[in-house]
């Protein structure tokens, strides 16, 4: 076992788990925090995306074991408190942008570091940006639609 100690969603957390756990499973099954979703497991679909540090990273590609030190943020940390989502979520709630919602916790936690360096994206950056995420059900129209109002409203623009 390795011991692992790291912030996740603003809570220290100290664990000692095998070395090959990935970090996916990690989150789900030792934290419970099961809005991280596995879909592909070998880095394709983007449905595990986490923040690591601040950056998108996926977490089936990851051992639970690499975040020793570091700080990690999952969708369950970004809503400011239970009556209110974050502003990416929000817009995801408001254009209809779920359908089965599988792939939605991903689509969100990617467009959180897109949305820093793109205040008011065009459809083709949003497009671009979501190369790296999978949906299934194909709704990537009123995804796409989503990204751009919750950049917006992140920038404090909408
Ligand atoms: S489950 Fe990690 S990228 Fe698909
Ligand atoms: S909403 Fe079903 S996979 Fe995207």
């Amino acid at each position: 076992m390795r011991p692992v100690r790291a912030r996740v969603n603003g809570r220290e957390r100290t664990e000692a788990v095998p070395p090959r756990l990935l970090l996916c499973d990690f989150l789900r099954a030792r934290l419970r925090l099961t809005g991280t979703h596995v879909g592909c497991e070998h880095g394709v679909c983007g449905a595990c995306t986490v923040l690591l540090d601040g950056e998108p990273v996926r977490s089936c590609l990851l051992f639970a074991a690499q975040i020793d030190g570091r700080e990690v943020t999952t969708v369950e940390g970004l809503a400011p408190d239970a009556e209110h989502l974050h502003p990416v979520q929000q817009a995801f709630h408001e254009e209809h942008a779920l359908q089965c919602g599988f792939c939605t916790p991903g689509m969100v936690m990617n467009a959180l570091d897109f949305a820093k360096s793109h205040p008011n994206p065009s459809e083709e950056e949003v497009r671009e940006s979501l190369e790296g995420n999978l949906c299934r059900c194909t709704g990537y129209h009123n995804i796409v639609k989503s990204i751009m109002a919750g950049a917006r409203a992140m920038a404090g623009s909408k």
